[in-house]
């Protein structure tokens, strides 16, 4: 009886199912196993005629895009943003309009460095970007769950990525050449201290942090204006890998954080972040001894408390990989009413490149694929055309000011003005010390001393194939941030510590 019920389910599923094969232009496909040819099997070539086997081909040969030059390898999932404050005071953005508004959100994990199919156990940044699908547009917080990057200019953007990046001759990815680059770039120091700290392999995308890096503005209706950073803090606290746990996650297993993930998804114990806001108002600005708007820097608790404004949950996984995950198109440059960029040199180059990127790794019209569409049923622009879907389109108004219709900007969403008198110039970010290393030495003092010693082997195991001056420098830096750390990185490399305090004196910090 059993069996007949399951065989009658499988038959309905499958009647249900039925539907005749077709090609792109909808006309039924006649045989899907056997290519259009003459006589029996081996007697003659394939027929050109056969366009569903041209068709079929020809698509499959199509199917990949670029990937993303960096972050490559992600992971997507939806839920909602829920505001726990109502924030008008500061800010006219509407997640926050409200205690307990609520907004659709798309977000996408990732690691940054290698590809679309790389382990998610190798040691790297992770990205945290987040799309709020609001009612006066999409705002992407795209932010990472190290609280600090390694440069603060853009122009050194792409030598950072290419240092690593593997090799261009052997496609190998190689230590030596990211610490060449680490040891003329002092203020890496808090980065890679951070990245080869146990923070460097997150043992799960549900328990780490995510951070905007980047001071944003918060901006109300009268146009006052606010420094704000955003910390999502997971509600299941900060877990990370061991150094044993990752060799051994890693024999088996090279999708252990989008399993994790999913599997919770689908159990439905759904993961859940507290999102704190840091604010600096720009009066006190110059009050600290570090440039607030320098990405390398936190801003550290102690100075400016944290204050929750809301919670994210996660809790549906995308029903096609590439049409959400891959296709998904995260820039800092979408921003609503309320929100503005910093004057962060290194956010200022982002908010060019990820719409630049996107339009030739998704085409011009990539805000129209359904993962990056707004709320809004139409958007009204003036554009025109381009490869690439784009929704059917009627006006013949397509510029503006026209006689023709009503169509027009809104100085009331325009940026709010503020008042800038300096010298165009290039290279000097900061009257104040850069400070390369003081933070580093911070964060190396807050570890225990487990972790302590986890940073230490898992840095000098990746500096042991380094050219003995880079090693010399990248040990002064060390040296310059915390002496207990410099002295136990020369230990572990073995270096001559009185020539590594030399160098270390040409740093100021
Ligand atoms: C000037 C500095 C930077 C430049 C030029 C840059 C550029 C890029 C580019 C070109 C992509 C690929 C985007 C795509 O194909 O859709 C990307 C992805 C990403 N970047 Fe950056 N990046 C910079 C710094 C940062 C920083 C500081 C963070 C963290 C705060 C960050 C976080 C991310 C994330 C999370 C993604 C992946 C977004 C996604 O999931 O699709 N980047 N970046």
């Amino acid at each position: 009886m059993l069996l007949l019920k399951f065989a009658l389910s499988f038959l309905i599923i499958n009647i249900s199912n039925a539907a005749t094969l077709q090609k792109k232009n909808a006309s039924p496909v006649a045989d899907n196993q056997n290519s259009l040819s003459i006589g029996e099997y081996g007697q003659a070539p394939v027929l050109l005629q056969d366009s569903h086997l041209i068709e079929k081909i020809s698509h499959l040969d199509r199917e990949r895009i670029p990937e993303r030059v960096v972050h490559a390898r992600g992971t997507g999932a939806f839920g909602f943003f829920k505001a726990t404050k109502n924030l008008e005071e500061i800010t006219r953005a509407v997640p926050f309009a409200s205690e307990d508004k609520k907004t659709k959100v798309f977000v996408r994990f990732s690691t940054v460095i290698h590809g679309n199919h790389s382990p998610e156990t190798l040691r790297d940044p992770r990205g945290f970007a987040v799309k709020f699908y609001t009612e006066e547009g999409n705002w992407d917080l795209v932010g990472n769950n190290l609280p600090v990057f390694f440069i603060r200019d853009a122009m050194k953007f792409p030598d950072l990525v290419h240092s690593l990046k593997p090799n261009p001759v052997t496609n190998l990815q190689e230590g030596k050449r990211f610490f060449d680059f680490f040891a003329k770039t002092p203020e890496s120091t808090h980065m890679f201290t951070r990245l080869f700290s146990p923070f460097g392999v997150p043992a799960s995308y549900r328990k780490m942090e995510g951070s905007s890096v980047h001071a944003y503005k918060f901006v109300n209706k009268d146009c006052q204006a606010n420094y704000v950073k955003f910390t999502f803090k997971p509600r299941e606290g900060v877990k990370n890998l061991t150094m044993k746990q990752i060799a051994d996650i890693q024999k088996d297993d090279f999708n252990n954080l989008t399993k994790d993930l999913y599997e919770n998804i689908k159990n439905k114990n759904y993961p859940i972040w507290d999102l704190y806001i840091q604010i600096i108002n720009p009066d006190d600005k110059e009050k600290f001894d570090f440039n607030i708007l320098d990405a390398t820097k936190i801003w550290s608790e102690d100075l400016v408390p944290m204050q929750k404004i809301g919670e994210l949950t996660l809790n549906e996984i995308p029903g096609n990989f590439f049409q959400n995950t891959e296709q998904s198109a995260f820039a800092p440059s979408n921003m609503i009413p309320g929100i503005e960029p910093s004057e962060d040199r290194l956010l200022q180059g982002r908010l060019f490149s990820y719409a630049d990127t996107q339009n030739y790794r998704l085409g011009i019209n990539h805000n129209y694929l359904p993962i990056n569409a707004p709320l809004a049923k139409k958007i009204i622009t003036n554009n025109q055309d381009g490869a690439g879907y784009s929704p059917p389109r009627k006006d013949e108004i397509n510029y503006e000011p026209s006689s023709y219709n009503d169509i027009k900007d809104d100085n009331e969403y325009g940026f709010c003005h503020y008042q800038i008198n300096g010298l165009v110039n290039q290279g000097r970010l900061t009257a104040k010390n850069e400070h390369n290393f003081k933070q580093a030495g911070m964060f190396y003092k807050s570890l225990s001393k487990d972790d302590k010693a986890y940073l230490i082997k898992a840095l000098t195991k990746e500096l042991e194939n380094v050219d003995i001056n880079i090693k010399n420098t990248i040990c002064a830096f060390c040296y310059k941030a915390d002496i207990d750390y410099g002295i136990r990185v020369a230990k572990q490399l073995k270096l001559d510590i009185e020539y590594v305090k030399k160098i270390a004196k040409k740093y100021i910090d």
